[in-house]
């Protein structure tokens, strides 16, 4: 008899959208050729966005959402892996157009895993996550693009959520001048700890700029919150600074004109975590598990939910109230 397993699914058909907590088999997996015990997944905003009937992000249903994931290998067809191997999975087809994290048990290709760096535990892989990946992705290309502690204070936006508490983090530890913002003035303290140099306001960081450039302040930006407040920020941008954009809780589009690029010689750079190469993928698990690993988000910011609460959890992220990141426990019932 085939194993039975939970699992939480979307689905979508004549009768509407629904989803909750189901008993599936191996065989309503698709296909791969590793299969995985899943310990932990995590839950981003496009997480949430998967659990909604308009999100469009879920390209076939039904699905397991869950774009992250991390367990033991159970079994595998491919050399890459074997059983009782530790493995992590972000992005890819995970949660979206093929069957991602929020089941007991998973199936994928090998080419999407990656072997848990020494330095990690499950639990601390999936507390970083996508959110976390793509965090040290944005700060990766500033720091390619040649950005130094001594050129000033770098600015991350959505400073509270997955992204930016981790990019915040990382770039303190890094002994960069952080100014965070954020729209919870509250978590002031909290910020500070993680890595702050300084707090302000959504609307300070992000409000209507007058004229085509503003002050110079920021040698680079951390951007996961996008939407107009991106353009206002690319006026406040030093000469030869970076903005990394990577994401859209704050909107989808945004309005620039020339002058930043060709008067301050700013640099936009698109961030996408989803087809990150497999080198540059395991280089930076690699880096997260030791110089940069997140430790004050990971000790203080991580909420633990089981399937069942998975509704809470998606309120939580698509209402902006995240403050670091929520994972959920496949292995607790
Ligand atoms: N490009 C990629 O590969 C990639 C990878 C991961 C995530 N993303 C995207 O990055 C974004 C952030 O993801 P996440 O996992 O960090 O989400 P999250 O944990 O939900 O955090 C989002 C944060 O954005 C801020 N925010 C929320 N609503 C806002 C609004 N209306 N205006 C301005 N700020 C708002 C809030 O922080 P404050 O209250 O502190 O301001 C919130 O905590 C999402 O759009 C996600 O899809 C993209």
């Amino acid at each position: 008899m085939e194993t039975a397993f939970r699992a939480f699914r979307v689905h979508r058909d004549e009768e509407g959208f629904t989803s909750g907590v189901e008993t599936l088999s191996i065989s309503d997996l698709p296909e791969g050729d590793v299969t995985v015990e899943v310990h932990y997944s995590s839950v981003n905003y496009k997480d949430g966005l998967a659990s909604i009937p308009n999100g469009k992000v879920v390209s076939s249903y039904p699905l397991v959402p869950g774009i992250d994931l991390a367990g033991i290998v159970l079994s595998s067809r491919n050399t890459k892996f074997k059983a009782g191997d530790s493995v992590l999975g972000t992005g890819y087809g995970l949660g979206v157009s093929h069957c991602g994290g929020y089941a007991e048990i998973a199936r994928m290709p090998a080419e999407w895993l990656v072997p848990l760096p020494e330095g990690l535990t499950l639990q601390e892989s999936m507390a970083i996550g996508t959110a976390g990946f793509t965090a040290a992705l944005s700060v990766e290309r500033l720091l390619h693009n040649g950005l130094e502690p001594a050129d000033g204070p770098v600015l991350v936006t959505g400073a509270t959520g997955g992204v930016g508490s981790m990019a915040v983090n990382i770039l303190g530890k890094l002994g960069f001048e952080v100014v965070a913002s954020t729209g919870k003035p509250e978590a002031e303290e909290a910020l500070r700890r993680w890595g702050a140099s300084s707090v302000v306001s959504r609307e300070a960081a992000m409000g209507a700029v007058k004229g085509t450039l503003g002050k110079a302040q920021w040698s680079a930006v951390v951007d996961p919150v996008g939407g107009a407040g991106t353009g206002e920020i690319m006026k406040a941008v030093k000469y030869g600074g970076s903005v990394a954009l990577s994401g859209l809780t704050g909107g989808g589009a945004f309005q620039t004109s020339v002058f930043p690029f060709i008067l301050r010689g700013v640099n936009l750079l698109g961030i996408d975590s989803v087809y990150c190469p497999m080198p540059e993928r395991v280089k930076l698990w690699q880096r997260l598990a030791a110089a940069w690993k997140p430790e004050q988000v990971l000790r203080e910011a991580i909420k633990v939910y089981r399937l069942e609460q998975l509704e809470e959890a998606f309120g939580t992220v698509l209402s902006g109230k995240a403050l670091g990141r929520q994972l959920v426990s496949l292995q607790s019932r």
